[in-house]
């Protein structure tokens, strides 16, 4: 089998970080969400993997690379512009050839991995498996109405949804899929849509069958989610330090703490991960927080958050909780006179003041 992961799209629901980054790099528990999909794929023995890219396609393969720090083999495959998910699948036609696949959108997540579910597909001769995990709104998402191992029908925020069944972002497909896109036309939003793809395969008479998932699942498409998916995997995490802790520090709980990380005269408690060469100076990091690398917090106190790359947060009077700090970013006090709140912000940024 092989693995194909749409890394490309919009990513509107993300600014203004996708402004200037790929969503599907956004680290959680700092690493990037697009590297968890690489591992699960890896994980269930698929190491030829495609990687679909857009605008952002330099920085994804910037961070991949050829795959082989993950153990797999990635080909790129360049999408003109976000059409639609099935547009996706069919433009990497070529490199899937006539082998089943897994589709996995590059900003899902899954807690307990792909492995049982792969193995399930292979050996079951359907022609399309949906991974389906039960939701209390249904109506915000692609749904699907089951009877026992079939699925007779897939609907797209449906107001009357048929069950509680959403349909999450890690399909498996054999060759049929391509022949089912052909016969689509681009939705309303002018993309040519996979659930109306799935619901060709159905009418055609394929077997179409559903697996419900119970471990969480998460679509970290949107700033809560983010910071979700962070909170489940801070949890899961070992407590370790490679990096140093200064005699006037308290760590408690799951912390890691990044090679070249100082902690100076702060109190970190966990979950919560520092990442390499980040400086936290007499502060405070609190539960689920992420501090990605080379960043610097002084004076100040931080719970709940990401911070990424060469961000610096220093003499914060105010406890900063449930943000999500882009790269390069400077939050601090002004020194100069008129005291008063001095901003220079991206568009749709979004600031909380106190
Ligand atoms: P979405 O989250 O559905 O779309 P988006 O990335 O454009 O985000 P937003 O809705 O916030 O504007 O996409 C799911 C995944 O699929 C994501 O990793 C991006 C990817 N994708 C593509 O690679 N090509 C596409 O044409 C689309 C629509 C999405």
């Amino acid at each position: 089998m092989k693995g194909l992961i749409l890394s490309g799209g919009k990513g509107t629901r993300l600014r203004p970080i996708t402004y200037t980054g790929a969503k599907q790099l956004v680290p959680v528990a700092n690493k990037p969400v697009l590297f968890y999909a690489i591992e699960d794929l890896v994980e269930a023995g698929i190491t030829d993997v495609g990687i679909v890219i857009g605008d952002t396609g330099d920085q994804i393969r910037a961070a991949v690379g050829d795959g082989s720090q993950f153990g797999a083999r990635v080909t790129y495959i360049p999408q003109e512009a976000p059409l639609g998910l099935a547009h996706g699948v069919k433009i990497s036609q070529d490199f899937l050839g006539e082998e089943p696949f897994v589709l996995f959108l590059g900003d899902n997540f899954i807690r307990d991995g792909i492995v049982p579910l792969v193995e399930e597909f292979r050996t079951s001769g359907a022609n399309c498996q949906l991974l389906l995990y039960r939701v209390p709104n249904p109506e915000a998402f692609g749904v699907a109405d089951v009877r026992g191992n079939r699925i007779l029908k897939v609907v797209e925020k449906p107001q009357i949804p048929p069950s509680d069944l959403a349909i999450i972002g890690i399909y498996m497909f054999d060759h049929h899929v391509f022949e089912a896109i052909r016969e689509i036309k681009p939705s309303a939003r002018g993309e040519l849509e996979i659930t109306d793809t799935i619901q060709v395969l159905i009418d055609w008479g394929l077997t179409v069958v559903p697996k419900i998932i119970t471990g969480w699942w998460i679509d970290t498409g949107k700033h809560a989610d983010m910071l979700e998916a962070n909170r489940l995997i801070l949890e899961t995490q070992e407590p370790a330090t490679h990096g140093m802790v200064d005699g006037k520090s308290q760590i408690y709980g799951r912390v890691v703490i990044q090679k070249g990380a100082e902690i100076r005269n702060s109190v970190i408690r966990g979950p919560a991960i520092i990442g390499e060469e980040t400086q936290v100076i007499d502060s405070y990091i609190g539960p689920f927080t992420s501090i990605y690398h080379h960043c610097l917090i002084e004076g100040s106190e931080i719970e709940h958050s990401i911070i990424l790359e060469n961000s610096r947060v220093v003499d914060v009077p105010h406890r900063i909780e449930e943000s999500l700090i882009g790269r390069n970013v400077e939050i601090s006090r002004s020194p100069i006179k008129p005291r008063a709140y001095k901003f220079m912000l991206g568009d749709y940024s979004k600031v909380g003041i106190l």
